[in-house]
């Protein structure tokens, strides 16, 4: 087998000049993203959600997105991001008084509009002896229809013809330190960005214990906006992607790299390299406008 290439890239943020906010940045951004993809030729382009500005809020969005995807001219799987479709459920008022978390709560309705837009919440195949799946992590643990349906797609999982390995698709980190992560208390402004940025234990657990029955190997996440060099626990191996769009979060992480670009991934009979590709050039662009975070909706205004 010789050596073939898949590209991660997230959150590249498009957005539309539509919309209540909009920053012309990043779609230069994914502009020069998207060339230096082209120019690496891989096989195959993992998107790992937050396609979107507000697709949560403006459906019309995910049209600009699927045509600048579709402009890669490389096949593309994708996943939504909390950006796209809504946040992971919080079960109350968190710390920060400049958003309502109970209202980003995600809900089947947007699920919705993002499956009609993009395509299917869950999938996956095998492209050269590796096993591809993806799924919306998120909503893992609630009670929507959706999360039903991830519920039994991943019991089901581990009965798919198994390949040399497999890289699972997610937008949150599944943890920020480990998998033994305790719940971070939202209500907490200490602890708001680490229960924000990851996936709560109890859906946590469940989501590591099908991955482990399917033989997952590698977990791709995006999200935070800051990338990590890959970590391994228990046998599989998780990556922290950077962002096109936007940085967040540089300080958490000793070696977390907030720098923006993407992810290439070299398979070999030896297994899987992960190396991060920089943007070529970052926009100087200062023309965005609107409001950062998740605005309230009396805040959403251009
Ligand atoms: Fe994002």
């Amino acid at each position: 087998m010789s050596a073939w290439r898949f590209v991660h890239v997230t959150d590249i943020h498009l957005g539309s000049p539509r919309s209540y906010r909009f920053n012309p940045a990043y779609g230069e951004n994914w502009a020069t993203a998207a060339g230096q993809i082209r120019a690496l030729a891989p096989d195959l382009v993992l998107v790992g959600g937050d396609i979107t500005r507000d697709g949560n809020l403006n459906g019309y969005e995910f049209a600009g997105s699927r045509a600048a995807l579709d402009a890669l001219g490389i096949p593309w799987h994708c996943i939504p991001g909390n950006m796209d479709t809504g946040n992971k459920h919080a079960d109350r008022q968190g710390a920060r008084p400049d958003r309502d978390d109970v209202a980003c709560n995600v809900t089947q309705a947007q699920l919705d509009v993002y499956t009609a837009a993009i395509g299917p919440l869950t999938w996956s195949f095998v492209h050269r002896d590796v096993r591809f799946s993806g799924c919306y992590e998120a909503i893992a643990g609630t009670a929507l229809p959706s999360a039903h349906a991830l519920d039994a797609w991943l019991d089901g999982l581990a009965a798919l013809p198994r390949a040399s390995r497999h890289v699972m698709l997610n937008h949150y980190p599944l943890f920020t330190d480990t998998p033994a992560d305790p719940p971070r208390d939202l209500a907490d402004a200490g602890q708001y960005l680490d229960w924000y940025f990851s996936i709560d234990p109890g859906p946590r657990r469940r989501l590591i214990d099908a991955y482990r029955r399917a033989g997952v190997t590698h977990v791709l996440s995006g999200h935070i906006h800051c990338r990590r060099p890959p970590l391994t626990f228990d046998g599989i191996t998780y990556c922290f992607g950077a962002a096109t769009a936007f940085t967040q979060w540089p300080q958490r992480w000793p070696d977390g790299d907030a720098t923006l670009g993407f992810q290439v991934f070299t398979v070999t009979p030896q297994g899987i390299n992960c190396a991060f590709e920089p943007l070529a050039r970052v926009s100087t662009r200062t023309d965005g406008r609107g409001p950062g975070g998740h605005p309230r909706p009396a805040d959403r205004h251009a």
